[in-house]
């Protein structure tokens, strides 16, 4: 049985790729340093799977205890690295944390899988990277531009790291995963989202005013170039983005690669507005959304969603599940945490 590290294994997408790790054989780790998860979301990884991962709470910013976890595990055969902090806005204010805690983190650990024999590792990117690209939709070859923020800029620099090390070390093999936007939660509701205070996201956003958290829904914009004004997103449901992570992972373990660096967009191919997805939550929950129309959000781009060819011809991977799936779910799951 391969064992996989999983870094940020507690977090949204992480604890779901740990269920489909482990539904798919590997014996997983992880690392997480719970500064935005919990270790109750062990127990819901376990309830689904009947496994409880090895869970290690280790601030990867400590070198010495990265080497350490690796001497511990040296029987490694795979990293899929999420553990990173990831709020668009927090980075604009807080810069240096970003770049510590994005950057020193996954230097470390390129370090470690240096001196493994063999070593598959995946980089959780964001289709951030592309910025407003100028066409839609958005392939891996689009230009990356400058980025919008410390935390896209993060994500663009992990990318030219990891293919550097890459470059000039046969045994290491990587792909970044760009993911568009993740939303939902398993259809179990025994994990999902758990955003720390106000949610800047869209869909947790929605949830937690349907459950009467929030007053009402800010929608930003809706006087932007688009059907109905206001911003387009590809919004991709968690478990389908989980399943492409193990995917991804065994293509490298199987040597199936064809560059030992790779990069795919994940998303569903469809954009839609914050309208569209507002309306769907309403048919699938039964409730009113309280929302009204603001003035735009700073540093939104206008549209975004991927072209889907290259995870579909490579990979062999594309999202089942729909935009009405995630919504029922992210509600689902809303209602099971508040006890509703
Ligand atoms: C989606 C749309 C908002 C909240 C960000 C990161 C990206 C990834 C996903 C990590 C936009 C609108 C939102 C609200 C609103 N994160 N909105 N009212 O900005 O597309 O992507 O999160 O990888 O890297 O950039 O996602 O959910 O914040 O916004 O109207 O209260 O919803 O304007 O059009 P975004 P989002």
């Amino acid at each position: 049985m391969d064992k996989i590290l999983v870094t940020g294994g507690l977090g949204f997408i992480g604890s779901h790729t740990v269920v489909e790790l482990q539904e798919a054989g590997f014996e997983v780790v992880i690392i997480d340093d719970l500064s935005n998860s919990s270790e109750n979301v062990l127990d819901g990884i376990t309830a689904i799977t009947g496994k409880t991962p090895i869970f290690e709470k280790i601030d990867l910013k400590e070198k010495q205890l990265v080497e350490d976890f690796f001497k511990r595990h040296n029987d490694l055969k795979g990293v899929i690295h999420f553990a990173a902090s990831k709020a668009v806005g927090e980075s604009v204010e807080k810069p240096l944390l970003y770049y510590e805690n994005n950057i020193s983190t996954l230097v470390y650990i390129l370090k470690e899988l240096k001196n493994l024999p063999e070593a598959s590792f995946i980089f959780s990117s964001s289709c951030t990277v592309y910025g407003q690209a100028d066409k839609m939709p958005i392939t891996e070859n689009a230009p990356v531009k400058p980025a919008e923020s410390p935390y896209g800029n993060t994500k663009q620099i992990g990318e030219e790291i990891i293919k550097d090390i890459c470059k000039i070390t046969p045994n290491l093999k990587a792909i970044a995963l760009r993911y568009f936007n993740p939303v939902g939660a398993h259809k179990s509701i025994e994990i999902g989202e758990l955003p720390i205070g106000v949610p800047q996201n869209l869909v947790p956003f929605i949830t937690q005013t349907a459950a009467g958290i929030r007053e009402q829904l800010s929608v930003f914009g809706d006087d932007y170039p688009t059907p109905d004004g206001t911003c387009i997103r590809d919004y991709i449901h968690v478990v389908d983005l989980a399943k492409a992570h193990v995917i991804a992972l065994q293509r490298l373990l199987n040597g199936a690669n064809k560059d030992n660096y790779e990069t795919f967009n994940l998303g569903t191919g469809k954009g839609s507005s914050v309208l569209e997805v507002v309306n769907s939550f309403e048919k699938v929950s039964g409730e009113k959304l309280n929302y009204k129309i603001v003035g735009r959000r700073e540093g939104d781009v206008i549209s975004a969603y991927a072209d889907t060819k290259k995870a579909k011809e490579e990979l062999g991977w594309q999202t089942e599940l729909t935009l009405d799936d995630a919504m029922l779910s992210a509600w689902n799951w809303e209602k099971k945490v508040r006890g509703v």
